[in-house]
């Protein structure tokens, strides 16, 4: 369709037509209702918050039943994310419950968040590699994306802790946080109250964004505006049944009293289960999707290259998208594969020298031993030249000597024959 014909389109005024008799699409909602309810739900819980602050009673309790738990050591060497997957059925309801702990937080100082954000953000990578699918299943997909993140806020009563601040700032981002003050039974009233000023001033104070209860729907807008004002929640947990009047109810029981749960006057625990599973569990998980899994999907496409505009604000195709970005990326391959053959090239030129330079040493070298060699050589036959001398001049000598010794010889062995004839004279 032309431009032209799309402003026309659009500027067309809407005309209102009433019908002659029933219909049938005034059936749409029972039929989304009955799709959803076959299709069942699915929840995800993140509770962050140190060891044994009451995280798995809470969830007991908020569920009324018992889910397997293991009470995680103080000692692990990083945090890890457990999760674990439910299926609960209410009516005709049936609901996958993952509730994801993160075990080992805040133990010790070098306990950080990054497992955490790490976790939320493979939950959201998996989907959208099911989205990006040519074959998605998304209708039968398990979505773990979380809906919810239950930060226990430990009951110091003073502030919150700087590991709490960097926590939920870092994960604010990526998931609906509910902050709680946990074990609520063990702070008086007048500190209590005192203490949830506080922690809201420092989460405004440090740009924590945490989930507010949506007030756009006017069937739930005034409760949850008024229960906008009352977080952060501070709840008791037990699944232990006290008999109060003629009623057995949960509670935790202490010498001087008890503590019952569900009982507003007593801590919040109400207030939560109202929140987070009868009003507002579909808007978190709407949140999720909508809010952060968009956020994380942009940005994560973007870094992909895909854009929705080009430069000259046209409609970006994605086949130009992938076309563009596969140029860039053989046009980098290209450079790449340049520079390691120019790399290669230049440590040859640099081992050609190394070794030019190591064989112009050894001729040296063997120039030199050569006329050390040749200075000895012509020592020596001097040397030789003066010792065959010497021998002459001894030979020589000698022979002298020896005609010197035969001639006297030869003088002494006349000698008696003249006296023999001097004599017979
Ligand atoms: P890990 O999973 O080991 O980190 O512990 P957790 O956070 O799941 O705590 P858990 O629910 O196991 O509770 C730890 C202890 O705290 C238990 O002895 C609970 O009975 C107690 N506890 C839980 N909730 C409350 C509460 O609201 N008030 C008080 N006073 N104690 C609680
Ligand atoms: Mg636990």
């Amino acid at each position: 369709m032309a431009a032209t014909d799309l402003e026309r389109f659009s500027n067309e005024e809407k005309r209102n037509l009433s019908l002659g008799g029933h219909v049938g699409f005034d059936s749409l909602p029972d039929q989304l209702v009955s799709k959803s309810v076959t299709q069942g739900f699915s929840f995800n819980i993140l509770c962050v918050g140190e060891t044994g602050i009451g995280k798995s009673t809470l969830m007991n309790t908020l569920f009324n039943t018992t889910f397997e738990t293991e009470e995680a050591s103080h000692y692990e060497n990083a945090v890890r994310l457990r999760p674990r997957t439910y299926d609960l059925q209410e009516s005709n309801v049936h609901l996958k419950l993952t509730i994801v702990d993160a075990v080992g937080f805040g133990d010790q100082i070098n306990k950080d968040e990054r497992p955490i954000v790490e976790y939320i953000d493979t939950q959201f990578e998996n989907y959208l590699q099911e989205e990006l699918k040519i074959r998605r299943s998304l209708f039968n997909y398990h979505d773990t994306r979380i809906h919810v993140c239950l930060y226990f806020i430990t009951p110091t009563g003073h502030s919150l802790k700087s590991l709490d601040l960097v926590t939920m700032k870092k994960l604010d981002s990526k998931v609906n946080i509910i902050p709680i003050i946990a074990k609520a039974d063990t702070i008086s009233k007048s500190e209590l109250h005192k203490f949830k000023i506080k922690i809201m001033s420092e989460l405004v104070s440090n740009g924590v964004q945490i989930y507010q209860f949506p007030t756009d729907d006017e069937a739930v807008a005034e409760i949850n505006s008024v229960m906008n004002a009352h977080l952060p929640f501070a709840v008791v947990g037990s699944t232990e049944e006290v008999k109060v009047g003629n009623k057995l109810v949960r509670a935790r029981q202490y010498p001087w009293g008890v503590v019952q749960v569900e009982n507003e006057s007593h801590c919040d625990f109400v207030k939560l289960r109202e929140m987070l599973i009868r009003v507002n569990m579909e808007d978190l998980r709407e949140q999720t999707h909508t809010r952060h899994y968009e956020l994380y999907r942009r940005c994560k496409l973007e870094e992909m290259g895909f854009k929705d505009t080009d430069p000259d604000s046209q409609p970006f195709s994605l086949q130009e998208t992938y076309e563009t970005k596969r140029k860039e990326f053989l046009g980098e391959l290209q450079k790449k594969e340049e520079e390691m053959r120019q790399m290669f090239v230049n440590k040859v030129k640099e081992t050609e020298a190394e070794l030019k330079e190591k064989e112009r040493e050894l001729h040296e070298k063997f120039e030199h031993l050569k006329r050390i060699h040749q200075e000895e050589k012509r020592k020596v036959e001097e040397k030789r030249r003066e010792l065959e001398e010497e021998m002459n001049a001894f030979n020589r000598r000698k022979v002298a000597v020896e005609t010197l010794q035969s001639q006297s010889l030869q003088a002494t062995s006349q000698q008696p024959l003249k006296k023999d004839k001097d004599r017979k004279k």
